[in-house]
């Protein structure tokens, strides 16, 4: 842990996060700050080594940082979000928090997944240490039923999927993950699991308790029904009729089968699945996004077998998904038109670079954790090899260019601490996969 040691960050004397890297090279824009994302392997591996006093000391202040905002002004963030980001100023000799929900980020994207990492969280907190009092606390129950409340109100969509804008999880940036994105639907699920055993069950929380109830069936079956991809599925959509009009239709979301890259009838083997980027009217994203298929392993949304095709996925297309460095973030890049369209020709997305199909070891303990749940031992020890190679002399890189990974990217900062706290927590967890537990549900 002493390889973090350095990127802590102390509010009034005491532990409460991150910076998000450490590079003296390189301007810090919001890097000096504490991203929510970003602390959650780093908050893992401290509760791993029995270190939960800045886990603790995190989860109050952002829970205090939290948005309570009427809707009425309309920029500012909604109430039950969370900050992308925080940072501790000084003035007058006092320190101040400062909470960044995404109005001065690129874009000005709202981190929808902050909030729903907010929760896990607090449950790997409350199961590794045993301390129930935290969460029992009535501000943190208020903190959770105010996630919820924004979460499962009924909007615009009539699908049990979470309805976001573009780039509004780890991807932050417009890369067509708009609508109902993968990486958003299994944190929603984790987050409604983790919710269900941290609600006190008394008179106040008995509605909302039936509720998330009632969206986790859904959204279970809906995920697991319509978003999986095997041969088999691939089949069925090939065939596909277009336009079929009335409530019992196959082709439920109108999947033209033109709409089936190229590239995919080659790639997918036999004995491979995954589960797709998005789904919405008339659209599927075929992309291959690894956060959130490697989440719906670890989490146990995914059935064992299904779990099971994912790895000999990741096990057969080893060079496109893990190449030089574990692991890539989305497969394959947007490139030509396609790129220009769909990134809005964003230069730091360039194809293979960046969030655009670009190597991300933070994602190392994700696949790990994935490979353990499965008992597919090979893949933990492979994956961590090929790291060790080079990611220490690297510096802890944020991301790898290129389509197999092979250069440091060509803006990522050196000390990133995500990229440290993974890999301290891909090995911890190669010594103890029991503590993988702070993470899994029961398969129901
Ligand atoms: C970039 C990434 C985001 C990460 C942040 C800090 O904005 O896209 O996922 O949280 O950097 O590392």
């Amino acid at each position: 842990m002493g390889k973090i040691g350095k990127s802590i960050i102390y509010y009034q004397g005491q532990p409460v996060g991150t910076f998000a890297a450490n590079d003296p090279n390189m301007d810090a824009l919001n890097y000096d700050q504490c991203f929510i994302r970003d602390f959650v392997p780093s908050a893992l591996a401290f509760l791993m080594k029995g270190q939960s006093e800045i886990v603790r000391n995190f989860l109050k202040i952002t829970l205090a940082l939290q948005s309570h905002e009427p809707q009425m002004d309309a920029f500012k963030p909604g109430p039950g979000l969370m900050p992308a980001s925080f940072k501790i100023e000084s003035k007058d000799g006092k320190e101040y928090l400062t909470a960044d929900f995404g109005e001065h980020a690129i874009a000005r994207v709202p981190p929808v997944d902050s909030c729903l990492w907010w929760i896990i969280l607090l449950r790997a907190y409350t199961k590794a240490t045993g301390d129930l009092s935290l969460s029992h606390q009535t501000e943190f129950q208020e903190g959770i039923k105010l996630i919820l409340d924004m979460c499962l109100a009924h909007r615009f969509a009539m699908y049990p999927t979470m309805l976001v804008p573009d780039g509004a999880f780890t991807i932050d940036r417009r890369m067509g993950v708009y609508e109902h994105p993968l990486e958003i639907q299994v944190l929603f699920y984790a987050a409604l699991r983790a919710a269900r055993e941290l609600l006190l069950p008394n008179n106040d929380n008995c509605t909302c308790l039936e509720d998330v109830n009632q969206r986790l069936g859904t959204l279970t079956y809906h995920l697991r029904e319509y978003y999986w991809i095997d041969l088999k599925r691939l089949n069925e959509i090939y065939r596909f009729e277009g336009d079929e009009f009335g409530a019992e239709v196959a082709n439920r979301f109108n999947i033209y089968a033109e709409s089936i890259p190229g590239w995919l009838m080659e790639w997918l083997p036999g004995k491979g699945g995954y589960l797709a980027g998005n789904l919405g009217p008339g659209r599927m994203d075929f992309r291959f996004f690894a956060l959130g298929n490697l989440m719906a392993i670890i989490t146990s949304l995914a059935s064992e077998q299904e779990s099971q095709m994912m790895i000999n996925l990741i096990e057969q297309r080893w060079r496109d998904l893990i190449g030089e460095m574990p692991m890539k973030i989305c497969f394959p890049a947007l490139e030509g038109m396609e790129w220009k369209i769909i990134t809005g020709c964003d230069r730091k997305n360039l194809p293979w670079s960046y969030h655009n199909g670009g190597n991300w070891p933070m994602l190392l303990w994700f696949l790990v954790g994935a490979a353990l749940k499965t008992n597919r031992i090979e893949v933990v020890y492979r994956a961590i090899d090929i790291a060790e190679t080079h990611i220490s002399e690297d510096k802890w890189a944020e991301y790898y260019d290129g389509k197999n990974g092979r250069l440091i990217g060509r803006q990522a900062r050196k000390y990133q601490t995500w990229t440290i706290a993974s890999y301290l927590m891909a090995k911890e967890l190669m010594s103890n996969p029991d503590r993988l537990e702070l993470l899994t549900f029961e398969r129901e």
